[in-house]
């Protein structure tokens, strides 16, 4: 049986520290409750102790939903671990994420404190968690920029405090594929503990390298990954739900994993948050862009109309996309992507019409990004040329 990933998806905090976006408790509600119908098995609600509205949102979300454990973001401080508590008290499955910098670029200039410190706070605080709830994640924050032997001190002392799961966040977008492999395999090596709790990663795109560090994470041993929909967070963004889970779907069986989303929600899903965090998705974002599923070129449109799978092998219904492979006209068009329009459109033209009627097509195409149906149409029935 191949093992199971945990899906934790952190749309609704990391996602909402995308700078610009603010979600209202209805938003927070309604993706919550779209990723609990997606089956997401850990939905990381927000950061109670940031704000009184944010406290009330998790609450909210804690209680409504029922069917995906709740997860409230705590920084390793008395009083947001207990605000976490309260907010989760209610939900069906709690689990409270206490994260604190690892790096010695961050414990020196950001935190000012000692290793020592930092370490005996870290298991105090989870600790204290565990009298709230008996769900527990620790993160060691920058963790791919912290030095080995002080992130497997602070892993082992997590461990011991009782963290049943230990995130390991490339904080910046720093690390290259390979080298969280070797800093995985080492970590495991130097503290054998890891394998009876879950080894989580959550990656930044700095470098547009999330995703590759997420699948990787997981050749590495990782069995809980931390996604947004969208992509969207902190600067560049977080890794893509969409692109791990169905990149896990598909090729999930080669890595001895699997995922237990429903991955025919998520095209609606994309669109609900692309709405309510006021970012557009990208045309040529992979899966949910609105290009993601369509072709333009003449050669790739040749060997679509012929077989779907010579160039889109990823089934557009895979993802609810309603709209399915398409075929955009346009100036690379060929003849066949041409002809097969025209004939969808209940056109005939007979053989001794078809070269002036392409040269026409081919002559509009030149002009404008798009040629439309009813172009098509025009150039067909009333011989609109070039000038039309
Ligand atoms: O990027 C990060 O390090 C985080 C942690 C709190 C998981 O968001």
């Amino acid at each position: 049986m191949n093992d199971k990933i945990v899906i934790l998806d952190t749309t609704l905090r990391d996602g909402e520290q995308s700078a610009g976006v603010n979600f209202t408790l209805s938003d927070k509600l309604e993706i919550a409750r779209a990723l609990e119908a997606m089956r997401i098995d850990v939905i990381e609600a927000g950061f109670p102790a940031a704000s009184a509205a944010e406290f009330a949102n998790v609450k909210a979300v804690a209680k409504e939903v029922r069917g995906a454990a709740i997860c409230a973001l705590s920084r390793a401080v008395a009083e947001d671990v207990d605000a976490a508590g309260e907010a989760l008290k209610g939900a069906a499955s709690p689990r409270i994420h206490i994260f604190l910098n690892a790096s010695d670029m961050q414990l020196e200039h950001q935190l000012r404190k000692k290793r020592d410190d930092v370490k005996a706070l870290a298991e105090a605080m989870i600790r204290r968690a565990r009298t709230h709830v008996a769900d527990v994640e620790f993160s060691a924050m920058d963790a791919t920029r912290a030095d080995p032997d002080f992130l497997a001190e602070i892993v082992r002392a997590a461990i011991a405090a009782g963290a049943r799961t230990i995130n390991l966040p490339d904080t910046v977008g720093y690390i290259l594929p390979h080298q969280l492999h070797a800093m995985m395999v080492d970590l495991r090596a130097r503290v054998p503990e890891l394998d009876a709790v879950c080894m989580s990663f959550h990656g930044q795109d700095d470098l547009g390298l999330s995703t590759a560090n997420t699948l990787e994470a997981i050749r590495a041993g990782a069995r809980q990954v931390e996604l947004t929909v969208n992509g969207i967070g902190e600067r560049a963004g977080n890794t893509a739900l969409e692109e791990v889970v169905v990149a896990l779907a598909l090729h999930g069986p080669s890595l001895g994993v699997r995922v237990d989303v429903d991955t025919t929600k998520i095209s609606a899903l994309s669109q609900l948050v692309a709405d309510r965090s006021g970012m557009p998705v990208a045309p040529n974002k992979a899966l949910v862009g609105r290009n993601a599923f369509r072709h333009a070129s003449g050669i790739h449109q040749n060997g679509v109309i012929k077989k779907r799978e010579t160039f889109e092998w990823i089934d557009p219904k895979m993802v609810g996309n309603t709209r399915g492979t398409e075929i955009v006209l346009g100036k690379l068009s060929g003849r066949a992507g041409f002809l097969a329009r025209v004939r969808a459109l209940g056109i005939e033209v007979t053989a001794s019409k078809e070269e002036e009627t392409f040269a026409r097509f081919q002559a509009l195409a030149d002009r404008q990004r798009v040629v439309e149906d009813a172009e098509v149409r025009a150039i067909c029935l009333h011989g609109a040329s070039a000038s039309s």
